[in-house]
């Protein structure tokens, strides 16, 4: 099959303009791709042709500008692009509900495409679905316009491996894994992100090989942080600080790496490490394996937010200010730090303990888009971190943006209440800003510390 290889440039279509699609979508067009976007949602279009980008992620919005003002990138909610370019990429969303996919999104997208494909067109799916789905589902509808996958045209799976906050640096450093169809397609695709990303790529045997890399990689994370969390669960008690303990503990080399515990926190959230592992767990169960650890990992992590709540309430009691009626300034309501991304985010079940605790909460989170908060929280957030934190029985971390790293506690100090609390929920605070912060009469709990 003769794909893209003799064009001077190359041309794709990203199906799906959410996270992922509007990242790889920024990045191929300043890789020198012309780019054309795709999505059924209107707004989403019209937000990006307007230059009005709602993801806070850092040097996104500057990319995708740049990209659509030198008409490198294009976004449109129609499809008939897909039958005119060589490489399709599709990124839509993959929701999984009661332990099973939400293929709707896949399967439609899949069908506008294979409607407009041509010979010699590639098709690359990034959606993380379960293993098999590409195969069973993504083909059979791909073909169902005529042609055939591995005769006609190609088809592989490229699990997208970014992680919010760090996207556009991880895009471009990741190495890429694919999983062909076919060695064509696998080739192609291989000789695709060589040359558009100058990426390191990872052939591995199968669709399904490539499927199961990106739910081992969130398995895994799940997993150790549920770890790390309860690590930090029995730190606490024991009077040691679990991030010492981490940094110690991770010295330590085994087979081709050191171990490597990771953080622990208010809870986890985002829209993969949330279902990816159900996605796990489910086809366990359809080959008849119990799979203990994913629903394991997925309960510890879901505990994280009535702990942490109970640790303000605690840490309040001590300085004998009830719960109720305290006043307290959550810093950061998005699902981890330095994003905006309000989905699954732990940080309302926090807030959720604390009301109903009869507490006076604050939301203060300057990457969360402020409609979408109020819509969440039934509060409309306070946007100028110094009036949030006003009178402040306790000022809760929750995420830790880098924004944050420049309040200056000295001078807080008589802005919040007389005793005030800094609960440390993701914010990770070195050990010397524990003792400033200290020293300075606040008084401090992290998550383990
Ligand atoms: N968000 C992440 O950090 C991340 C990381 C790695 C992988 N993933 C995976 O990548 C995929 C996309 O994730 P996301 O976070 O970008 O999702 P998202 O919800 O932000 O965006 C998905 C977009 O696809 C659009 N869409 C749905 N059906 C469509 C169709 N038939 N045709 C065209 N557009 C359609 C939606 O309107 C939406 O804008 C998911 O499978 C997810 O699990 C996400």
């Amino acid at each position: 099959m003769r794909f893209f290889s003799d064009r001077e440039r190359i041309s794709v279509a990203v199906i799906g303009l959410g996270y992922v699609g509007s990242t790889v979508a920024a990045v191929l067009a300043d890789g020198d791709v012309d780019v054309v976007g795709i999505d059924i949602d209107p707004e989403v279009v019209a937000r990006l042709n307007e230059r009005r980008v709602h993801f806070s992620e850092p040097g996104l919005p500057e990319l995708l500008n740049a990209a659509l003002d030198s008409r490198r990138l294009r976004a449109t909610t129609g499809f008939d692009d897909v039958g005119t370019v060589d490489v399709v990429i599709i990124a839509v969303n993959t929701p999984v509900r009661e332990g099973g996919l939400v293929d709707v999104y896949l399967s439609s997208a899949c069908a506008e495409v294979g409607r407009r494909l041509r010979p010699g067109q590639l098709v690359i799916l990034k959606s993380t679905v379960p293993p098999g789905v590409s195969r069973s589902l993504a083909v059979p509808v791909l073909e169902s316009g005529g042609l055939r996958a591995g005769e006609d045209f190609g088809v592989v799976f490229c699990p997208e491996r970014l992680s919010e906050g760090q996207a556009l640096h991880e895009l471009r450093t990741f190495p890429i894994a694919i999983g062909g169809h076919d060695p064509d397609a696998a080739a192609a695709a291989a000789a695709f992100w060589r040359r558009t990303l100058g990426a390191e790529v990872l052939p591995c045997g199968s669709l399904e090989a490539a499927e199961m890399v990106k739910l081992a990689n969130n398995w895994w994370i799940d997993h150790n942080i549920a770890m790390a969390n309860e690590l930090a669960k029995l730190c606490g008690v024991l009077d040691v600080d679990v991030l010492e303990v981490i940094a110690a503990a991770n010295t330590m080399r085994k087979n081709s790496g050191n171990v490597n515990i990771l953080l622990p926190g208010v809870g986890v959230g985002g829209s993969c490490l949330t279902k990816d592992p159900w996605m796990v767990w489910q086809a366990g169960r359809d080959h008849d394996i119990d799979l203990r650890t994913v629903p394991v990992a997925r309960e510890v992590n879901d505990t994280m937010p009535g702990y942490t709540a109970d640790l303000v309430a605690r840490e309040l009691a001590l300085l004998d200010r009830p719960l109720a009626g305290a006043r307290i300034a959550v810093l950061g309501v998005a699902f981890k730090n330095n994003t905006g991304d309000l989905r699954a985010t732990p940080t309302l079940p926090v807030v959720a303990a604390l009301r109903d605790g009869g507490a006076d909460v604050v939301l203060h989170d300057p990457l969360a888009e402020p409609g979408e908060v109020a819509k969440l929280f039934g509060q409309t957030p306070v946007p100028d971190v110094r009036d949030a934190l006003a009178g402040a029985d306790c000022i809760a971390v929750l995420a830790r943006h880098d924004v944050f790293d420049e309040l200056d506690f000295a001078e807080l100090r008589p802005h919040v209440a007389e005793h005030c609390v800094v609960i440390d929920g993701r914010a990770h605070y070195p050990a010397a800003t524990v003792e400033r912060l200290r020293g300075l009469g606040y008084a401090y709990r992290g998550i383990g510390r």
